[in-house]
């Protein structure tokens, strides 16, 4: 009977009180912060003071809006599907994922309206400070 607590004990304690983990999850979610990161430097280097913007680095940013989107819309899914008992997580994922959407959209429209950049840039920060909340909490 002694046996038989101690594993049960053991079971209750060993995968970290948050319960399960998904590789892939935090992973893809780790992926999508570092390019929302790289973002920043994508624009850095098409924006040059005076001389117009670079519109091949634009294109970069620009697809890299979608390709963090994208990374963000598969963990997820991934998420949803497998980390039913982390509800926060899943859920803090989906905000980050919300927020992607919104950036990917108004990034769309800084270029016609120059004023959208003062919600643009910031919002950034954001969104790089929530996937890496997201990031590191998933390990746990
Ligand atoms: C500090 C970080 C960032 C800065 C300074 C920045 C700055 C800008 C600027 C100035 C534009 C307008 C470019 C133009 O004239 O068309 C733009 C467009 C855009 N941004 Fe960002 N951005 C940042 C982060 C992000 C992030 C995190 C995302 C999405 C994950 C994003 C997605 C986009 C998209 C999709 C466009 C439209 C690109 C196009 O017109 O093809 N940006 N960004």
């Amino acid at each position: 009977m002694g046996h038989a607590q101690s594993s049960e004990l053991h079971e209750h304690t060993h995968p970290a009180a948050a319960g399960p983990s998904s590789r892939a999850f935090n992973l893809l979610i780790g992926a999508s912060t570092l390019v929302v990161v790289l973002q920043g430097v994508w624009a850095g280097l098409f924006l040059r003071e005076g001389e117009g913007y670079n519109e091949e680095w634009i294109d970069v940013h620009g697809d890299g809006g979608l390709i963090a989107l994208g990374l963000a819309i598969l963990a997820c899914a991934i998420g949803l599907l497998q980390l039913r008992r982390r509800r926060s997580l899943v859920a803090l994922a989906l905000v980050y994922t919300a927020l992607v959407a919104v950036e990917v959209y108004l990034g769309g429209l800084v270029g016609e309206t120059g004023v959208l950049a003062a919600i643009h840039i910031p919002l950034a920060l954001a969104i790089a400070a929530v996937g890496a909340g997201v990031f590191v909490r998933s390990w746990r």
